[in-house]
C-alpha cells in the first residue's frame, strides 16, 4: 500500500535539487499535486517527469501575492492540501564584513520571511491533520566562513516548526523540519564554475563522516517518513538528514 495514496502535496522549490527529490518519492507513494518555482524550464521538465498528477506554477516565494494565488489555484485544482514542503531557499554567501543590507533582506526574505507567508498564506487550504514539512540546514548548527546570515535564517526555520505545531495544534497540523547535510543538487552551480565541481563534491564527501554528500533522494525518504501517519508522534522536531556531519568528528 503506498503511504500517501491520494494525498495533495505542495512542494515549493519542487522543480530542482532537493524539492524535485521530494515530488518524485512523493509521487512513488502515489501522492498529487503542485510543484513551485520561478524558473520555466526546470519547471516544465520537473512536471513532465512527475506525470499527469502534478502541475507547476511559476511563481516567486518571497512574493505574498503569488503565494496567495499558488493556494488558491491549488485548491481549485485538487481541492485542500494535506502535505505542504516549504523548500525554497539559498543564500548569500559572504560575512558579516562583506554582506551588507541589501543581502541581508535577500537572504531573510528567502529563507525566513517566506517559510512563515508560505505556510501563513497556505493554512485556509490545509486539511485538518495536515503534515508541513520544513527544510533547515546544518549550517543552523555549525558556523561555516561565508554562510552567517543564511545560518541564522535557518536556525529560525528550525524554531519555526516547533511554534508552528504549537499554533495548529487545534487542527491537528503537525509540523516538522528537515535539516540537510551537503547534498548534491544544481545549488553547487551557483556558487563553483563548471569544471570545480567534481573536485568540489569530492572534497566534500571526504568531510563526511559516512563518506558520501547527500542526495536529493535521502531527503525524499525523509519527506515520505514526515507526510505520512508513520509519524503522527512527532511535532516541532528536526530530523538531520546529514551523513553525520552536524555531529560526529571526523
Ligand atoms: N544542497 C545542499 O547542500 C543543502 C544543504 C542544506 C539545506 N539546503 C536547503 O535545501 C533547499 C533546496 O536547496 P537545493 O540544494 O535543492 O537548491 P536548488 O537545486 O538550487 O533548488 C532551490 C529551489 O528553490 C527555488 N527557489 C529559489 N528561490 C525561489 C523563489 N524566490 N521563489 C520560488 N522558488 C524559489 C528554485 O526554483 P527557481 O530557481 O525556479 O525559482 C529551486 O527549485 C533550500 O532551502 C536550501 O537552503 C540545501
Amino acid at each position: 500500500m503506498s503511504k500517501l495514496q491520494h494525498k495533495v502535496v505542495v512542494i515549493t522549490g519542487g522543480n530542482s535539487g532537493i524539492g524535485f527529490g521530494i515530488a518524485q518519492a512523493f509521487k512513488n507513494e502515489g501522492a498529487k499535486g503542485v510543484i513551485v518555482g520561478r524558473n520555466p524550464e526546470t519547471l516544465a521538465s520537473a512536471v513532465a517527469q512527475l506525470g499527469a498528477d502534478f502541475i507547476a506554477l511559476q511563481a516567486d516565494v518571497t512574493k505574498l501575492a503569488d503565494l496567495e494565488r499558488v493556494f488558491q489555484e491549488t485548491a481549485e485544482k485538487f481541492g485542500k492540501i494535506d502535505v505542504l514542503v516549504a523548500n525554497a531557499g539559498g543564500g548569500a554567501v559572504g560575512t558579516v564584513a562583506t554582506l551588507g543590507e541589501a543581502d541581508f533582506d535577500k537572504t531573510i526574505d528567502l529563507n525566513l520571511k517566506s517559510v512563515y507567508f508560505t505556510v501563513h498564506h497556505a493554512l485556509p487550504y490545509l486539511n485538518e491533520g495536515a503534515s508541513i514539512i520544513l527544510i533547515g540546514s546544518n549550517a543552523a548548527h555549525r558556523a561555516y566562513p561565508n554562510f552567517t546570515l543564511y545560518g541564522a535564517a535557518k536556525a529560525a526555520v528550525i524554531f519555526l516548526a516547533k511554534g508552528f505545531s504549537s499554533d495548529l495544534l487545534d487542527r491537528k497540523i503537525r509540523a516538522n523540519v528537515i535539516t540537510p547535510g551537503t547534498t548534491d543538487t544544481p545549488a553547487f552551480d551557483k556558487f563553483v564554475p563548471a569544471d570545480q565541481l567534481d573536485g568540489l563534491k569530492k572534497h566534500f564527501a571526504g568531510e563526511m563522516p559516512i563518506g558520501r554528500i547527500g542526495q536529493p533522494a535521502d531527503m525524499g525518504k525523509t519527506a515520505v517518513f514526515l507526510a505520512s501517519d508513520d509519524s503522527s508522534f512527532l511535532l516541532g522536531a528536526e530530523l538531520l538528514v546529514d551523513g553525520g556531519m552536524t555531529y560526529l568528528a571526523k
